[in-house]
Parts: C-alpha cells; structure tokens; sequence
C-alpha cells in the first residue's frame, strides 16, 4: 500500500481521517500543507510522521531559497521548519527528522552548495528516512517474531501498521511476520477511542492483508485477555526515554496493567528514532492535548453535553517496569532498560 511518497517535487499522501470508507490522496507542495496534514492526523503514527517531515523539509527548502542564488543561512531554514517540527509535541520522530535536515543543511552551507545540490540532499535524505524506515521495519519484524516458539494470539492498540510508518509496520509488522510463519491464531484490536485508529487503520489494515482479526472495543481488552486466550500485547510507542519508559497511544498504560495482572508478556516495538536518548524519564515527555470535540463528538455528531469538561490526553506513558522487552531493530532490549538503551544509543551513533 502507497501511502506516502514522493512524486514530481510533492509530498503524497493517502488522507487518514477518511479511511476506511475512502481512498483520499492529499497532495502537499509547501511545507504548511505537510504540517497541517500532521496537525490533523492526516498522516500519524510516529515513524510516518518522521518520514513526512524529512519531506516537508525540502518543499521549506524550496519555498524559503531561490533557484540560481547562494542558499539562505541557516535561521532561514530553520524558521522554515519551525511550525513543522511543532506540529505535534509527542511522536520523537517528527523533531529527529527536522534536526536531521537541519544538520544536512548546516553541511551544505558550509560546502557553499548550489540551490540544485541542496535541494538533492535533502530529498536524498528524505528518501533514505523513507528506506531506512522499511528496513528498520523489517528487522523488527524478525526479532519480535523470534519472541515466540508457537502460535499465539496478540492482542495490539491503536495503528501501529504500514500506515503509521515507510514500511510494514512496528507491532503490525512483527504481527504480518508472525502471519507469515504461521505462527499467529488472531489478532485482537481495541478500536482506540476518541479517534478509532484501531478501528478505522488497524482493522483496515489486517482484513485487506486476509490475517485473522477481531475488533474489540477498548473497555473489552480485560475480558479479552481473560476469556481469549491472548499470550502477548505488542504495541508501537511514539517516544522512549532512558529509562524505558513508554509514550504510546492513551490506553497502552492500562493494557499494560492488564498484561501485568494477568501474567502476560507486554512488548512495544520501535525503531531506534522513536528512542528519546537526551530524556532521562517519562515525567520528562511532552503529552499532547487535543480538542475536547473528539471526545464530545462521534464522527462529527454530538454523543455528550456541548459544554461538558473534558481532558483529551492523546497518549500516556508506560514505566518501564511494566514492559517485558522493547522490539528494535538492533535486537530486543530488555531490563535493566537504562543499559540496554545506551549499548544501543553507541551502536545508532557509530
Ligand atoms: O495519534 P497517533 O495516531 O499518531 O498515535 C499513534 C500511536 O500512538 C502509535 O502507536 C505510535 O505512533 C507508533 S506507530 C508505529
């Protein structure tokens, strides 16, 4: 499934918010239309983010500089991707990929490049995000299969598939690979309230691929992990601190929880760009706050009181302690965390 390229100087885009019911393309030419499509979740999911923004960066580039002058300096740039780097304050992924480029750019100006020269390293990289992505996917996908000798039956939250991502997919990719070596019964998915990714993205995702699913909503997952037989949760994440400690989706915490009581294994899968190395603890991730709408509302229709309160955390966080191991692409870390991130911090360095 195409959901996000690159084609004749325009970021592509498959419109999240319309799925399942339409196949939408948005088409994004200036950096605004990259940011506001990440805003509204257009395009979402941390690695998808990421790959978007490494995007974006070259329409800024090509919006901010003039084709046959010396490139601007480096605040220009930067100004131009300020409002895209603060799109959306939780997924890592989106501020890794702006200060990826950013660093290509502080390159290319010393190199005096040509607008022709920068434009290619930028889009180059953009597309190396985009790749390394895929492969970082895959990998993934091997070692978080390896975790099990037997089939199982998963239990996952929110989208963390092909459409979250440039490849297959963090926890659904391990569960495609699963699928492929017949080592998977079923999937079962919460719909992930308010904004139903489980629902709309997950379950889209699963029954276009024929692998086995079953959509529960999110007040089912205890009575599903108790009456189904689910061996194992995998969820995506969207930042990692040293400590270990997970932001994921709002809800992650407490099928943490659930695994826990219930003496089943809890692993997230993420690549190493969704790893924070500069943040020591959860206490220290930015939880976004959306529109009280998406709670007070039903597809656009009202389901509460126009003028009740309400609190719409977009994700929350998971303590280390509750989770058994975290599926990268280098191998799967387990405790202590603050060792296995920092092995793995030097080896994304080198
Ligand atoms: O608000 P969203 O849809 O961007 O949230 C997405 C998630 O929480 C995913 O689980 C996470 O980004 C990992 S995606 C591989």
């Amino acid at each position: 499934m195409r959901h996000l390229y690159w084609e004749n100087g325009a970021l592509i885009l498959l419109d999240q918010r319309r799925l399942p019911t339409e196949e939408v393309y948005i088409t994004c030419r200036k950096a605004a239309d990259v940011t506001h499509a990440i805003a509204t979740l257009a395009v979402r999911g941390a690695p998808a983010i990421g790959v978007a923004a490494a995007y974006a960066c070259v329409l800024a580039f090509a919006e901010s500089a003039t084709s046959g002058n010396s490139i601007p300096q480096q605040s220009t740039f930067n100004a131009a991707t300020e409002a895209l780097r603060e799109a959306r304050p939780t997924a890592v992924n989106l501020a890794w990929a702006v200060d990826l480029q950013r660093e290509m750019y502080a390159t290319l100006l010393a190199q005096n490049a040509s607008y022709d020269a920068a434009y290619q390293a930028l889009l180059l990289q953009a597309q190396k995000v985009d790749s390394d992505d895929l492969a970082q996917n895959k990998e993934m996908a091997k070692h978080g299969a390896a975790l099990f000798d037997r089939p199982v039956t998963i239990l996952t939250h929110c989208n963390a598939g092909a459409l979250a991502t440039g490849g297959i997919g963090t926890a659904l990719g391990v569960i495609r690979e699963l699928h492929l070596q017949k080592k998977l019964i079923t999937v079962y998915m919460d719909e992930t309230r308010p904004l139903l990714q489980g629902a709309r993205l997950t379950a889209y995702e699963l029954t276009k691929d024929n692998i086995p699913c079953t959509l529960i909503c999110d007040n089912m997952a205890a009575s599903a992990i108790l009456n189904k037989k689910i061996d194992a949760i995998i969820v995506g994440a969207d930042r990692i601190t040293m400590h270990g400690d997970v932001a994921n989706k709002i809800g992650t915490y407490g099928l943490a929880v659930l695994a826990y009581y219930h003496n089943i294994p809890f692993y997230v899968a993420a690549p190493s760009s969704t790893f924070d190395f500069t943040l020591k603890d959860g206490s220290q991730i930015p939880i976004e706050e959306r529109a009280a709408e998406e709670v007070r509302q039903f597809q656009g229709v009202c389901s509460a009181p126009q003028n009740v309160a309400v609190w719409n955390p977009a994700f929350d966080v998971t303590p280390a302690e509750l989770v058994t191991g975290i599926i990268t692409e280098k191998g799967v870390l387990t405790a202590p965390y603050k060792q296995a991130i920092t092995k793995l911090k030097e080896k994304v360095k080198q």
